[in-house]
């Protein structure tokens, strides 16, 4: 006897199969199999995340009708939506499809991404929730990223699904992202029983480094994690990065990750502020300093003291003054 679960995997098993036939194999895949080419995604590749295409007519209703499926379970499956009469319509058309695994490799969920980016809709599209997708447990690739990331010691977390792919081309097979939404204490519970060791590579535009301090915040807590920082420069994004510089730079600005949190934190207090102009400087040192003062250890302290006497010509003996008077005042 199956259960409910079970079966809703199972509609989803097929859905990805289905969906990767029509964009590997049929002409109405065509336009879709050469959209991801032309992003530098080859064929192994496609298979290896099992992607596919979801075409611009009903596709999935008519398969799962013939095969004589359940109308109440394919209603639960969030494959389809309904409308006022009830009918159900296939929930993606004109989509390139990637699959969502849960940790044993099942697909329980999909998103899809428009071929050409439309004013009134969303770039992806995810599915809704259900009884076996919720958003804030799954982390992509995690079922690939783990065994990966049991043999190099971290996890490397991603904005999206197309960096976490282009990171697997780079033979960086440790890669995970969020639904497109920031981390939750389940996903970080998930990351802990893998590793004590996770790199944040956001995108290297505004929105990533806001994401990038967002999750430092997040993850400010975690005594068990260390947190390395990758600032993709030029504000590309991972996948952009790997395009314009190949392999071998994208392996080595991710391995060789060395920012830490407080690292990216002095440059990020920079942002929107004039740095020549003296009563904007004292701001920006202050908070620095707001954040040095929290660190436990003396050593870490007196490497980022040095960097700020030296990049403001500062006397450090003043700094590490202000520094102990900031300390007073702490609760
Ligand atoms: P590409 O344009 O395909 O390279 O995607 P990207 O990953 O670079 O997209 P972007 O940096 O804009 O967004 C990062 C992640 O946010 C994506 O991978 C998605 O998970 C999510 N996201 C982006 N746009 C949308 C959207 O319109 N709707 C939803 N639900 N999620 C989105
Ligand atoms: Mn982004
Ligand atoms: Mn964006
Ligand atoms: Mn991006
Ligand atoms: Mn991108």
């Amino acid at each position: 006897e199956t259960t409910v679960n079970q079966q809703l995997i199972d509609f989803h098993e097929q859905a990805a199969k289905l969906y990767h036939h029509i964009l590997v194999n049929t002409e109405m895949g065509e336009p879709a199999l050469k959209y991801l080419n032309d992003r530098g995604l080859s064929d192994e590749i496609i298979s290896t995340y099992n992607l596919g295409f979801a075409p611009d007519k009903r596709l999935l209703l008519p398969f799962f009708q013939e095969k004589k499926a359940d109308f109440q379970l394919l209603r639960q499956s969030g494959l389809f939506i309904e409308n006022q009469e009830g009918q159900l319509r296939d929930r993606f058309s004109g989509r390139v499809m990637f699959p969502i695994r849960n940790q044993s490799g099942k697909t329980i969920a999909f998103s899809g991404r428009v071929l050409v980016k439309a004013e009134n809709s969303p770039k992806y599209l995810n599915s809704p929730e259900t009884d076996i997708f919720n958003k804030r447990k799954v982390l992509f690739n995690f079922d690939i990223a783990r065994a990966a990331g049991r043999q190099t010691g971290d996890l490397v977390l991603f904005e999206g699904f197309m960096d976490v792919i282009a990171a697997y081309r780079a033979g960086v097979k440790n890669g995970i992202a969020s639904m497109g939404t920031s981390l939750t204490s389940d996903q970080i519970v998930a990351i802990e029983r893998i590793t004590k060791k996770l790199v944040i590579c956001y995108d290297g535009d505004e929105p990533g480094q806001d994401a990038t301090n967002r999750a430092i915040g997040l993850l400010n807590d975690e005594p068990n994690l260390n947190l390395n920082i990758v600032q993709i420069p030029e504000r590309l994004d991972p996948d952009e990065y790997l395009k314009k510089y190949g392999s071998d730079k994208f392996q080595k600005l991710i391995t060789g990750a060395v920012e830490t949190p407080i690292g990216f934190k002095i440059q990020f207090l920079k942002k929107n502020r004039n740095l020549d102009n003296e009563s904007e400087q004292l701001d920006y040192i202050n908070d620095v300093l707001k954040v040095l003062v929290t660190l436990s250890s003396p050593v870490e302290q007196d490497i980022y003291l040095n960097q700020l006497s030296s990049n403001f010509h500062l006397d450090k003996e003043t700094l590490k003054q202000q520094l102990s008077d900031l300390r007073q005042t702490m609760p």
